[in-house]
């Protein structure tokens, strides 16, 4: 197991970060989520190695968590719950609030899985923040963080994702931050559906974001499966991106590593005539190496 030292945990704080992993092993992980902590583990034994690990860590730092959740990873996706209470206030909402450089998100302990947040995409959103793209794209934007990211530094958005409710949590992202509304689309829909319908509308994008699930069913019965399909996908955002738009192309898909990401995207811009560079940014600190999603920027030029 490895845990934050004191000065990483200190410059989260000072960068207006709280929402980052505190320790990490092979079978689990325990993330700081404002003022509680989500225990993810595979096994019981790692779960108790957690808990023991979480002790020792509030005993060293002095930081002490509200509440602490804990949530079991099932190998079967069919089998994923929420998260369950296992210490503190059990009158206190299940929602909250993070921050991320001083982003607000709401997270939601019992909206399923998932509370809202994916904090391996730190690096990714602050790219975006970087970039300063006039248009972006999020497709399977899930609660829009990429959105929210480019929003805030002026850009228009259009968020994608096959879940209104979601979305939803989306725009409340956005007013969390005091952001209009306005110059920012959300649509339900299948995102390889979409694609070519935007492309034909002659839309064009600054960035693009590719971070699909590894498997989903849309309404229409459609199947996603990301070894096979994502290829499809860079070919659908390659056809909408501006002159010098940047892709992220990301994936928690296990038998897609970078290496095959960048692979997969130099065959597509070969074959769509088109050219550009790729840039790995790496896996944040509180991240172990081989935690967290693999995930590559195809620059188009
Ligand atoms: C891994 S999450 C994306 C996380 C997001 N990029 C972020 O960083 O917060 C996957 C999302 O894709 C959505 N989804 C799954 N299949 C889809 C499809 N075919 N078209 C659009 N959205 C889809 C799911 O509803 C879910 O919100």
């Amino acid at each position: 197991m490895v845990w934050l030292d004191q000065s990483q945990f200190d410059a989260f704080a000072a960068a207006g970060t709280n929402a980052h992993r505190l320790g990490s092993s092979s079978g689990g992980w325990a993330e700081r989520l404002a003022e509680d902590v989500l225990l993810s583990y595979k096994s019981e034994s790692t779960l108790a190695d957690l808990l023991t690990g979480m002790e020792a860590y509030c005993a060293t730092s002095g930081w002490n968590p509200a509440r602490v959740f804990t949530r079991f990873m099932p190998t079967q996706n069919a089998d994923r719950v929420s998260p369950e209470l296992r210490s503190g206030d059990a009158t206190l909402p299940l929602t909250t609030t993070v921050t991320e450089t001083r982003i607000r998100y709401g997270l939601d302990f019992g909206a399923g899985y998932s509370h809202g947040l994916f904090l391996d995409q730190r690096l990714n959103r602050a790219k975006i923040q970087a970039l300063r793209p006039k248009r972006l794209l999020n497709t399977f934007a899930y609660t829009c963080s990429f959105s929210v990211v480019a929003a805030q530094v002026g850009a228009e958005t259009l968020s994608v994702d096959l879940s209104r409710k979601s979305l939803e949590r989306g725009k409340q992202n956005l007013a969390l931050n005091d952001l209009p509304a306005v110059g920012h689309r959300f649509v339900v829909d299948d995102t390889l559906e979409l694609l070519p319908k935007l492309a034909t509308r002659g839309e064009r994008f600054d960035a693009i974001i590719l971070d699909p699930p590894t498997f989903s069913r849309s309404a229409n019965g459609r199947r996603w499966q990301a070894e096979h399909d994502y290829e499809e996908l860079i070919n659908g955002a390659i056809d909408v991106a501006a002159t010098k738009c940047a892709v992220l192309l990301s994936t928690n898909c296990t038998k897609l590593d970078v290496m095959a990401l960048e692979k997969m995207a130099r065959l597509c811009i070969k074959t769509k005539r088109r050219a550009a560079d790729y840039l790995k940014l790496g896996t944040p600190i509180d991240f172990p190496p081989g935690h967290g999603a693999s995930a590559l920027w195809m620059m188009v030029r």
